[in-house]
């Protein structure tokens, strides 16, 4: 019987390991970036999600479509509605993206995509994968950028979480070995390490930021999160105007919260499932993690989104025209700077932080007690139509210094 049952798992664990080489040799080969500045019109499209994701996705629609009217006018732009990336469909389905979704996915060149439901066990959905982690994985979508910035206290952290490998990549392929024997799987490459640490440390140097921080648990996850560990010195080599610092991720995760400390961080590096965790505590600080936006960025496509879920609860709860739109507004200011658009995306910006931050007329707590998402969105356009926002901003930052 147990003969049988380590050669059915040994079966499993070759197809994986044969994946995972194909998969390596695949990011060997190069992929062409997407220049935007070439491309008329820039086509965006927008998944609604599900849950609190239909309603903070149109939300930010409508800044998007608002910002960019211009731009529509003239054909340099156009919006594309992408339904059926709800969980009822995929579950009908049983694909984490149903194919004739992603084919429409594939057809744009970047993504607004609301949060979507994943499956847990137990629950009413079969166990399908995450739309989000097979969005990343379909699309190579290797970084994961999470911007927290808490200018009160000179906090401006950068996130670069990797995306496309860790304890993700086969979250959904572990297996039971037997009735009492589950196995997952956790993967790092060399060249999907590099990737995203190159990333990171381009910004710095673009930005003239003089740290970066690598977060890891290579004293004890000694194989994946040593090599994570080994690339980043490997490529800091190569940034002699750059500081390259280790943490674990244990002790990160409590720095993050000593003020004496977290605003000397600038730009953190993570593999894929520390980066998950790490980043919501930075987004509680920041003012919860409906304050907080993320882009997905690949080479050929980028997908832009909140870094929470879809909150079900809320939906049920009939609190979801009260859910902060302010994540994938957030995320869209990350579209627009990534599409070509810098000056359109520092104003939603600029008004993001008027309103949450400084002038604070409206305040959203998700439920009857703050503003709905759609009076909160008219007090951004209110900001971003204020010819006098640059200044108020300004005058603002001034306040906290
Ligand atoms: C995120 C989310 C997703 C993740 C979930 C919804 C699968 O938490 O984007 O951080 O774990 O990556
Ligand atoms: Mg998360």
């Amino acid at each position: 019987m147990s003969k049988e049952l380590i050669e059915s798992a040994k079966n499993k664990f070759g197809i994986i390991i044969e994946e995972q080489l194909k998969r390596v040799e695949e990011m060997k080969t190069s992929v062409e970036e997407t220049d935007f500045s070439s491309i008329s019109p820039i086509i965006i499209g927008i998944c609604f999600g599900d849950g609190i994701g239909e309603i903070i996705s149109k939300h930010a629609e409508t800044v998007l479509k608002h910002i960019l009217k211009n731009e529509v006018n003239n054909k340099k732009v156009t919006f594309k509605d992408i339904a059926g990336l709800t969980i009822e469909n995929r579950a009908a389905q049983k694909k984490a993206i149903p194919d004739d979704v992603l084919e429409e996915i594939k057809s744009c060149h970047v993504i607004l995509k609301g949060p979507t439901t994943t499956p847990q066990k137990g629950d009413q959905w079969p166990n399908i994968e995450s739309a989000n982690v097979a969005m990343r994985r379909y699309l190579d979508l290797f970084a994961n950028v999470r911007p927290v910035r808490i200018p009160n206290e000179g906090i401006d952290w950068c996130f670069f979480r990797e995306n496309t490998e860790g304890a993700y990549v086969l979250g959904s392929k572990g297996f039971d070995v037997s009735d009492d024997l589950s196995v997952d799987f956790k993967v790092i490459t060399e060249q999907g390490a590099e990737r995203i640490i190159r990333m990171a440390f381009e910004y710095a140097a673009k930005n003239n930021i003089d740290r970066v921080t690598v977060i890891t648990k290579s004293n004890v996850v000694k194989t994946t999160d040593g090599r994570f560990s080994h690339v980043a010195f490997r490529i800091a080599k190569e940034y002699p105007e750059i500081k390259l610092d280790e943490w674990y991720i244990d002790i990160m995760t409590a720095k993050l919260i000593d003020p004496a400390r977290r605003k000397d961080f600038k730009v953190m590096i993570l593999p894929n499932l520390y980066g998950d965790i790490l980043t919501d505590e930075a987004a509680q600080m920041q003012g919860g993690v409906g304050t907080a936006g993320s882009a997905n960025i690949g080479k050929k496509w980028s997908m832009f989104e909140a870094i929470h879920g879809s909150a079900p609860r809320m939906v049920k709860e009939g609190r979801d025209k009260f859910a902060d739109p302010c994540s994938m507004i957030r995320a869209s200011a990350m579209l627009l700077r990534h599409i070509g658009y810098p000056q359109y995306a520092s104003k939603v910006e600029m008004a993001l932080d008027v309103c949450g931050n400084y002038e604070k007329k409206l305040t959203i707590t998700g439920r009857d007690t703050g503003a709905t998402g759609e009076e909160y969105t008219k007090y951004l356009l209110s900001w971003i139509n204020n010819p006098e926002l640059k200044k108020r901003w300004e005058q603002g930052l001034k306040d906290f210094c």
